[in-house]
């Protein structure tokens, strides 16, 4: 296990009617901006939750944070909030909402434009940030982490500031979300945790086994979902599964892949596909593409994860691969570029990309233009 320095600050509020908490985690004295996305929390009561447990506090809103949060939008809630002069920022909604509004509180610390913070992909002075969750996915209500988007050169990266101070997780806001967002939200989940795991046997005993947890977690409520999409406790388990996926917790001590991520945020960056749907095409072509290199870690997960054990270790590791594949199909997603109209212009351009920035992604860094390549090739 390598060395590691750990700590994970948010504070979270996990419940039915948890959003009536909001009242005493915001200290009285602060102006608030509530940052929405388009509309939803109108629909299924949450917005009006907010307002009941927010009356009579000093606030402004501002509305029409997109999916795939872009630069142009945050630009203007950054200058709203400066004009209105907010000293703490409530994100009620999806990643999108949140992770926007993680780079709101690092450009309202910051005199020039908020897309120099994305570039040079972290920064650290922010205000203080609390988040009421709508769609369990990314594990931005207890990361880090936000992905922001710039439409005008559809590029999209990675950025990294504060955690929230405290996250409200209430299951029964999940009940209004169409199937699709959770099929990608359970898709996102799960790659999460693969991002983290799927690299090489013999890290950790403990990190292993907490992936597998989470991973075998969804596999079991995934069809259960589609069937009761308004039961509390699979949403209950679905909400936290999401976030234990990508706080850090399964990271602790092992390296990690993310080669999939960033490939799939080119896929969205260039074609605008729901971030969950990109990452169903790309991990099986990973695991095919770096099957010798993740083997050992391969023939793990296949046993423990889908109890894969017999055949040759090469049948094995097809079959974990098609299992996987299998999996997302279920959920309703593509699996393939080519069910996505996706073909050898956008190969080419990722590849362009990737070897132009000179990254080399993924846990043996060898994920440069060429390796996308061989990986996108791999998802036709
Ligand atoms: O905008 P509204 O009207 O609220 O509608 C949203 C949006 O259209 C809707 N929605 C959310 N909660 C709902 C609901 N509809 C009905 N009922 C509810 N309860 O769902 C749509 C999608 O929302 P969005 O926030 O975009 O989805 P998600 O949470 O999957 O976030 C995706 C973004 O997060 C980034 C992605 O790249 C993408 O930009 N990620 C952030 C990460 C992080 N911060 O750590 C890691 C992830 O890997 C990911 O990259
Ligand atoms: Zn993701």
């Amino acid at each position: 296990m390598d060395n590691f320095n750990f700590q994970n600050p948010t504070r979270l509020v996990f419940g039915k009617g948890m959003i009536a908490e909001l009242g005493t985690l915001i200290p009285e004295d602060k102006r608030i901006m509530i940052t929405f996305g388009g509309g939803s929390v109108r629909n299924n009561g949450v917005y009006d939750q907010v307002k009941a447990a927010l009356a009579g506090r000093d606030m402004v809103e501002f509305w029409g944070i997109e999916p795939n949060p872009s630069i142009e939008t945050l630009r203007k809630a950054i200058a709203l909030g400066k004009e209105k002069q907010v000293d703490f920022l409530l994100a009620v909604g999806g990643g999108s909402v949140i992770d926007g509004t993680k780079l709101i509180s690092a450009g309202l610390c910051y005199e020039g434009d908020a897309w120099e913070l994305v570039l040079r992909g972290s920064y650290q002075t922010t205000l203080p940030l609390g988040t009421v969750l709508t769609l369990p996915a990314t594990g931005s209500e207890m990361n880090s982490g936000a992905v922001i988007s710039r439409h005008e050169t559809q590029e999209k990266y990675p950025f990294y500031s504060n955690y929230p101070v405290f996250s409200i997780l209430d299951p029964e806001v999940t009940f209004t979300l169409p199937p699709r967002q959770i099929a990608c939200g359970l898709a996102d989940t799960f790659v999460h945790v693969m991002e983290q795991y799927m690299t090489t046997a013999g890290q950790s005993r403990v990190m292993d086994r907490w992936a597998e947890g989470l991973l075998s977690t969804l596999i079991e409520i995934a069809p259960l979902i589609r069937q009761h999409p308004k039961n509390y406790d699979l949403m209950a388990d679905f909400m936290l599964t999401a976030t234990m996926g990508l706080n850090g917790f399964v990271a602790m001590g092992v390296s990690q892949d993310w080669a999939t991520h960033m490939i799939g945020h080119e896929l969205t960056a260039l074609h605008g596909l729901t971030h969950g749907a990109t990452l169903t095409i790309v991990l099986p072509g990973t695991l095919r593409v770096l099957r010798d290199q993740k083997r050992s870690k391969l023939l793990q997960y296949g046993e423990r994860v889908w109890g894969i054990t017999g055949g040759t270790d090469e049948e094995r590791i097809e079959q974990t691969i098609e299992k996987t594949e299998a999996f997302f199909r279920s959920l309703g997603l593509s699996t393939r570029l080519s069910e996505e109209g996706i073909g050898e212009e956008t190969i080419a351009e990722i590849e362009r990309r990737f070897n132009t920035r000179g990254v080399k992604f993924g846990e043996a860094h060898n994920v440069d233009g060429a390796m996308a390549r061989k990986i996108l090739e791999a998802c036709k």
